[in-house]
Parts: C-alpha cells; structure tokens; sequence
C-alpha cells in the first residue's frame, strides 16, 4: 500500500502587531502647487540690511548725545611772547624783517583729541603780509597746550611808500603793531568719530623797538 504523505500542515503563526505600528499616521494633504523657497541670499542680505540700518541709527543717536555731553570747543591760538629782533629798510620800501613768536596751541576739551593738520602764520603790517611760516602737523590730547617759536623773516619784502614811512614812526616811538594771522585746518577726533574745519586765529600784537623788541601789548582771539 501506498501511504500518502500527510499534506503539509498550514503554519500559522500569529505575529502580534505593534501597537504603534497599528496605529495610522494621518496623512498630510498633498499640496498641489510647490511653494517658491525665498533665496537664503536674500534673507542674509535681508537680516545684514536691518542690523546695518540699526547700527547706523544707533551711531547717530551715540554721536549725538556725546556731543550734547562733551560740547566739543575749538583748540585756542595766542601768541605767549615774542621778539623783534631787527628791522631794516632798504631804499626805503624793501623791508628787511627778523621777528620771532612763541606761539601757544591749546585744546581745552576734555575729551576729545585734536590734531592741527595744516598750520600756517602770517605777519602783517597794517594789510600788508611782510612773512609767512608753516609748521609740522600735531596732534594735542585733551587740556594739551603746545608751544611753539615761529620765525618769521621778511626779505627785501615791498611795502607801500606810505606803509613804510609809518613803520619809520613806529620803529622811532617805541611801538611797533604788528598782525599775526594763522589759517589751521583743524581735525577733533573721539574714538572713531572725527570732523575737521578751518579755524582762523588772529593777534594784534604791539612790540618795543628792534634789536631786542619784546611784547608789550597783545590781542587774540580764535574763530572758525
Ligand atoms: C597757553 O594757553 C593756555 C590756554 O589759554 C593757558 O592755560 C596756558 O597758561 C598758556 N601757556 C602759556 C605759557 O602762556
Ligand atoms: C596807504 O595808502 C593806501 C593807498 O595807496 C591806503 O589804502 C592805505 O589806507 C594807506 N595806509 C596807511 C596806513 O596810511
């Protein structure tokens, strides 16, 4: 006899699910156009244009309440002392002039730094400029004062007839009035804020008669 095998015994093996598993995820709605991403270039450049714009007010309002603070003055030009040391007319309208200054710079702020960037005296007579000088550039700190000897020599420099015939009077009565007039180009610094404008100082001086002229009587004042 033949003996059939017995069929093959269904296997079932129950697997338990997984409660997460079972549990169904909702489905999110499928968008049907695509959204246009904005270019991260342009949100960085975006985000840099407001801190920037708030830098920028930020400075403005600091600059101006340091200079409602501080009230920045302007650097004061005098002349301390000075000495005619010789005058001399040749043929009577060619000046022949050695006359020395000690000029004192002062900066009477008391914070801010300033730097003279252009310096240049003059000496006249009456409206007549007999020498000019210029000096280096410096910079002074806060309640410097510098001072400084300016040589000023006319040579053979012209002077009206009438111009000369009236220094003749000076030299001869003891007084001789001269004008000094200094043109600076001024810069006033405070961290990394700074300006610059012209300053104009003037001083009328009066001296005793050369050699060994000193000061007798002076005048100054310092304008923008
Ligand atoms: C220079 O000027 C300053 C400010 O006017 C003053 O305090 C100082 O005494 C002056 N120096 C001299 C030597 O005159
Ligand atoms: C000298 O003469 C000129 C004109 O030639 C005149 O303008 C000037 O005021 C005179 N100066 C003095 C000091 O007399």
């Amino acid at each position: 006899m033949l003996s059939l095998p017995p069929p093959p015994q269904r296997q079932t093996v129950t697997t338990p699910l997984n409660p997460i598993i079972r549990q169904k995820k909702p489905v999110k709605p499928k968008l049907l156009r695509p959204i246009r991403r904005t270019n991260p270039a342009i949100w960085i450049c975006a985000v840099l244009c407001v801190i920037f714009s708030i830098f920028l007010i930020l400075a403005g309002i600091a600059t101006l309440v340091i200079f409602l603070v501080i009230k920045p003055k302007h650097p004061l030009f005098e002349t301390t002392s000075a000495s005619l040391n010789s005058i001399y007319l040749d043929s009577v309208e060619y000046l022949n002039c050695d006359f020395t200054i000690l000029a004192n710079f002062s900066n009477p702020n008391r914070k801010l730094d300033v730097r003279f960037e252009y310096v240049d005296i003059e000496l006249y007579f009456y409206d007549s400029l007999i020498a000019t000088q210029s000096i280096q550039p410096f910079t002074q700190r806060p309640g410097e004062a510098r001072l400084g000897s300016v040589h000023l020599i006319s040579s053979l420099v012209y002077l009206p007839l009438n111009l000369s015939m009236q220094l003749q009077k000076q030299v001869q009565s003891n007084s001789v009035r001269y004008n000094i007039r200094g043109t600076f180009r001024v810069r006033a610094r405070l961290g990394v804020a700074h300006f610059s404008y012209w300053l104009y100082g003037r001083c009328q001086v009066e001296m005793s008669s050369p050699p060994n002229g000193v000061l007798v009587a002076r005048s100054c004042r310092t304008k923008r």
